[in-house]
């Protein structure tokens, strides 16, 4: 089980939420109603899923792919801890996953 935090753009907690291994952090997001758009829905076709990844916790994921790092490039407020939610799949080893959502993030399709 992984604890998945959720940060608004501003940096405050917006929700907690528990998630099995597994998971992509984008299926969580959706999941607990976070405005995290994934246009595409992880088909790497967009870059609406962009997170900023808290610091620690971005050393526990496996380094990018070369189209991922494409693909961030293409997103606004990108930071050196920026991911793709579709493309991080939740495990054992991570206890604590703590993420942002920048405020680039739209919420068109209701989620
Ligand atoms: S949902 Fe489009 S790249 Fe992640």
């Amino acid at each position: 089980m992984t604890l998945v935090r959720f940060l608004k753009a501003d940096g405050t907690l917006d929700k907690e939420v528990e998630a099995e291994p597994g998971q992509r952090l984008l299926d969580v997001a959706w999941a607990a109603r976070e405005p995290l758009e994934g246009a595409c829905e992880g088909v790497m076709a967009c870059s609406t899923c962009h997170v900023v990844v808290d610091g620690e916790d971005f050393e526990k994921l496996p380094p990018a792919s070369e189209e991922e790092e494409d693909l961030l490039d293409l997103a606004a407020y990108a930071t050196r801890t920026s991911r793709l939610a579709c493309q991080i799949v939740l495990t054992d080893e991570m206890k604590v996953l703590t993420v942002r959502i920048p405020p680039s993030a739209t919420n068109w399709m209701g989620r």
